[in-house]
């Protein structure tokens, strides 16, 4: 693959766009920047949701408007793309126009616009099952669901596009967790404060979570670091599980859930429905059965997950998931940010 250095990066510090800077990680991402001297341009559609920091050009636009991307693009030397229909948020339609499609037009932009490197937020939901119990960067992709499919097309267009000028840096993160996120983290809290709680089996599954810091870090360094090239890195903490999570939230709290084993054919059957009359019950995907077998779901607070090596991400980026499981949750809980409006579907779709 390519390999470039971001020349302009550390002098008077560079210019940066983020797409999907509306997001639960973009904003997270934009704070970041900003703090790292960055000059920023967030893109995105709902321009009176983003509290803009100062430093930060809000422009506004949609991911598959190439005249606003060209402009976006403009004197911009690093592009963190994070813009996507995730899980749960969009039809499948929408999924493919947005990851997919999006993807190409923005990687034409950068093209045409001499952007250095181009950080883009895939997923580990881009890797094919069946799904070994650990996870290399070399394994194969081409995604599950049509997020994942989506995801393992982009990440196709970026290797397809590479040249000697634009270096891109492929992240694949696992489940992430922190304030401000009032999907799979909302879901979370509300679970872990409940009376009970429904688990499969008696010893459930380890399964991979990373606190928003640690890959907001990762993703920085991924745009500045002079080290390297092109790359491709999973992002994950250690795999952790229901258990470990209710014990942290209990340290915190006082509350601790009653956990209620079921049979894991249970839950797999029970999720399965679920994903079945959800699709059925219209947001544009088309109905059809999903596995919840062991080696097809890629991280999952009831079934758990396969264990993704950070090896490489290790060597590459000096990424560490410092965050341990109870100051990570404690932080949310301090934040006050997570909100009621929880979607119904993240805890087992992790994206
Ligand atoms: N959160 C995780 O656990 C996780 C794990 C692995 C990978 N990722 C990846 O990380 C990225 C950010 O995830 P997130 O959790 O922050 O998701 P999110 O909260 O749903 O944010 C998605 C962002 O994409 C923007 N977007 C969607 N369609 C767009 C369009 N047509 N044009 C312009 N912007 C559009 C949204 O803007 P609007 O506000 O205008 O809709 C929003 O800002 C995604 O690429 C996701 O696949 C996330």
């Amino acid at each position: 693959m390519a390999s470039a250095s971001p020349s302009s990066m550390h002098s008077g510090g560079p210019s940066s766009l983020v797409t999907g800077a509306t997001g639960f990680l973009g904003r997270h991402l934009v704070r970041s920047l900003v703090e790292h001297g960055h000059t920023v341009t967030a893109l995105g559609r709902q321009c009176p949701n983003l509290v803009t920091p100062s430093g930060v050009r809000y422009q506004y636009g949609d991911i598959l408007n190439q005249r606003c991307l060209a402009d976006a693009t403009r004197n911009v030397s690093v592009v963190y793309h994070l813009a996507a229909i995730v899980p749960g948020k969009g039809g499948q339609a929408e999924q493919w126009r947005v990851n997919h499609y999006g993807t190409r037009v923005l990687l034409q932009a950068c093209i045409e616009n001499g952007v250095k490197r181009l950080v883009f937020l895939s997923s580990v939901c881009a890797y094919a099952p069946p799904l070994k119990a650990l996870l290399d960067e070399d394994s194969p992709t081409g995604g599950g669901d049509s997020y994942g499919q989506s995801k393992a097309a982009a990440e196709l267009e970026i290797a397809n596009a590479a040249t000697n000028s634009l270096s891109s840096v492929i992240l694949r993160p696992s489940q992430v967790y922190g304030p401000g996120d009032g999907g799979f983290t909302a879901m979370l809290v509300s679970m872990l404060s409940g009376k009970y709680l429904y688990t499969a089996g008696r010893s459930p599954r380890p399964f991979s979570l990373v606190y928003v810091d640690d890959l907001i870090e990762a993703i920085v360094r991924a745009g500045t670091s002079r080290a390297i090239g092109s790359d491709t890195l999973n992002i994950a903490g250690p795999p952790t599980h229901l258990q470990a999570l209710t014990s942290a939230y209990a340290a915190i709290t006082g509350h601790e859930a009653k956990c209620v084993p079921l049979p894991i054919a249970v839950v797999r059957l029970a999720q399965e429905l679920r994903w079945f009359s959800r699709n059925l019950s219209g947001n544009a995907m088309r109905p059809r059965w999903k596995s919840y077998a062991a080696d097809q779901v890629y991280g999952s607070v009831l079934l758990g997950g396969p264990e993704y090596s950070v090896n490489r991400a290790k060597l590459a980026l000096a990424f560490e998931a410092k965050t341990s499981i109870q100051k990570g949750l404690a932080n949310v809980l301090n934040s006050h940010s997570h909100d009621s409006s929880v979607n119904s579907n993240v805890l087992n779709n992790p994206h």
